[in-house]
């Protein structure tokens, strides 16, 4: 198999492709399968995801200038993976800032430990979240990013509330990147797990965030950029 397809099964997560739908609605009756999908081989995903090429397409400075963030704060990292995007947010928090890695699937984060244990993440904590809780608590972080990982989460709504309310103050972002719905040959999810920046913006905004696209330059993603807002606290919401 060609490189490229590798990478873009790799970055599928899911094989195979099925009949297109690129409205899905809003909120929380989604697909199941979103949430059934497994990353259970870092090592296998980790040359791919982790590599300095992808730079040039991910434009993780674009992502990271997207939160906004300060030198002492605090980011999390949701839908970690294999920690692709963490040395960029620890640049950006700086040595008195704290980055959060978080993910749902147990063999992620025992790569992330073993990469932490390797040295030189002092500020990184590695915690494994629920499918349907970042786990965040009440306001307890500056800035929350997922890249690559919304459309896997089941009762995204329901979730984004608990996003919220993870985060300390109002302005406080949550920035959503994920592949656009339209095809992207060789690499990205089956078009029918890829979910339109309105469908997003209207899960996000039903969970209490202002939210707009961002300006980017990215080939195959959007960025959502949504701003928490005073009296958007709805995680005590079903
Ligand atoms: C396609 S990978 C993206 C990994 C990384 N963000 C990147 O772009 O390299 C999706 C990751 O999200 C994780 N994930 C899926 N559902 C999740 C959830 N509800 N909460 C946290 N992580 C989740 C998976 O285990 C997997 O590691």
């Amino acid at each position: 198999m060609a490189t490229a397809a590798v990478v873009g099964l790799i970055f599928a997560g899911c094989a195979g492709s099925g009949h297109s739908t690129t409205h899905r609605p809003a909120g929380d009756d989604v697909d199941r399968r979103a949430m059934d999908h497994r990353f259970t081989s870092p090592e296998a995903f980790a040359s791919e995801w982790n590599s300095a090429a992808r730079n040039q397409w991910q434009k993780p400075e674009e992502i990271v200038a997207a939160l906004g963030l300060s030198p002492g704060a605090t980011a999390a990292d949701l839908g970690a993976g294999t920690g692709y995007l963490i040395e960029f947010l620890r640049a950006a928090v700086g040595p008195e800032g704290r980055v959060l890695a978080l993910d749902v699937e147990p063999a992620m984060i025992q790569f992330l430990d073993e990469r932490k244990s390797d040295g030189g993440w002092d500020n990184v904590e590695v915690r494994q979240s629920a499918h349907d809780d970042p786990g965040l608590g009440s306001a307890t972080v500056d800035a929350v990013v997922t890249l690559n990982t919304w459309h896997h989460i089941a009762g995204r709504t329901a979730f984004a509330r608990k996003i919220h309310a993870g985060l300390s103050d109002d302005g406080g972002r949550f920035v959503v990147v994920d592949f656009i719905a339209e095809p992207t040959p060789g690499r990205g999810p089956p078009m029918e797990m890829r979910l339109a920046p309105d469908v997003v913006i209207a899960e996000l905004e039903a969970a209490g965030f202002s939210a707009t696209v961002a300006e980017e330059t990215l080939p195959r993603h959007y960025i959502i950029v949504a701003t928490r807002s005073s009296g958007g606290d709805t995680a005590s919401k079903p």
